[in-house]
């Protein structure tokens, strides 16, 4: 068994091989003056099991090219089995024509990733479970849960819980992760308004009233969803209110508005790199590795 890293996130590939006591294999992932991405595998493949670990993270289309890269390099080099590891599904979200005129690239995405090789993927907490049919080959959807619940398990409140989804859509989500707490779901509809980057959360399904409410999400991208969730809890009578999301993707401003927030903390996984500047005081984070 080998595994590789590409650019993305070497930290986690690190923590991986550490975890299952094997040195990480030697490839060289860089640019050439042209902007051309290279790869070169230092060791020998022939007939490995061969997993390449890259996180779609920023800058997310660099990142995915390297990964294809990766996958045709390994492939040309006689690899026995290529697993794709992509702890982070980036345009998970267009994942259907809502909209006349609109691409689905998370179907697009899953297709060049095929195409260039790859045998399997390996995956966690994607945006919706149904992207899993994107792909012809086998596909592993690993759950973060365990390890966002076993963390909050660890603190010890035992009473007066409410996990929160933060759409309807996502219930399934948040009722795992209340099986595992032993607590009750809400759920916050959310509106997306203008380029879909607005939100704003509109009717709560539930009971949250003087309880510590502890909002699952997949992932925080501008922050925008949590912080609409969280005004309207508070504004229902919640106390303390946790975010437990899969997928620190932080774009602009989320970690200073996170910061600002009336939410107590948030725990997220390592599925992706937190550069130190997005690291808030607030920012706790789990490691799937
Ligand atoms: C979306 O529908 C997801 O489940 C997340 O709620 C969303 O991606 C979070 O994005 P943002 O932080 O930009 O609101």
């Amino acid at each position: 068994l080998k595994v590789f890293s590409g650019n993305a996130h070497r930290k986690l590939a690190k923590d991986i091989c550490a975890y299952l006591d094997i040195p990480l294999g030697k490839c060289e992932v860089f640019k050439f003056s042209n902007d051309n991405t290279f790869v070169r595998i230092l060791e020998n493949i022939r007939q490995q099991d061969v997993f390449l670990v890259q996180p779609i993270a920023f800058p997310v289309n660099d990142h995915i090219m390297e990964l294809l890269i990766m996958i045709d390099a390994a492939k040309r080099a006689s690899a026995g089995r290529i697993t794709a590891v992509i702890p982070y599904y980036a345009y998970a979200r267009s994942d259907k024509k809502d909209q006349p005129r609109v691409p689905i690239t998370a179907r697009l995405v899953a297709n060049l990733i095929e195409t260039a090789g790859a045998d399997r993927v390996l995956t966690l907490e994607l945006h919706a479970g149904q992207i899993q049919g994107f792909f012809n080959v086998p596909l592993d959807e690993l759950s973060a849960i365990p390890n966002l619940a076993n963390h909050f398990n660890a603190r010890n409140v035992k009473s007066n819980i409410v996990v929160v989804a933060t759409d309807a859509g996502d219930a399934k989500r948040a009722r795992n992760m209340a099986n595992r707490l032993d607590a009750p779901i809400a759920i916050v509809e959310k509106v997306r308004i203008g380029n879909q980057e607005r939100v704003e959360a509109a009717t709560l399904i539930g009971d949250v009233r003087d309880r510590t409410a502890i909002i699952v999400d997949d992932e925080i991208g501008t922050g925008g969803t949590v912080i609409a969730t969280a005004d309207t809890l508070r504004n229902h009578g919640a106390r303390d209110i946790y975010c437990y999301a899969a997928h620190p993707v932080l774009a602009g401003k989320a970690t200073e508005i996170l910061e600002k927030s009336t939410i107590k903390e948030l725990v997220v996984t390592d599925s992706l790199p937190v550069p130190p500047a997005k690291m808030g005081t607030k920012t706790s984070v789990v490691s799937v590795a």
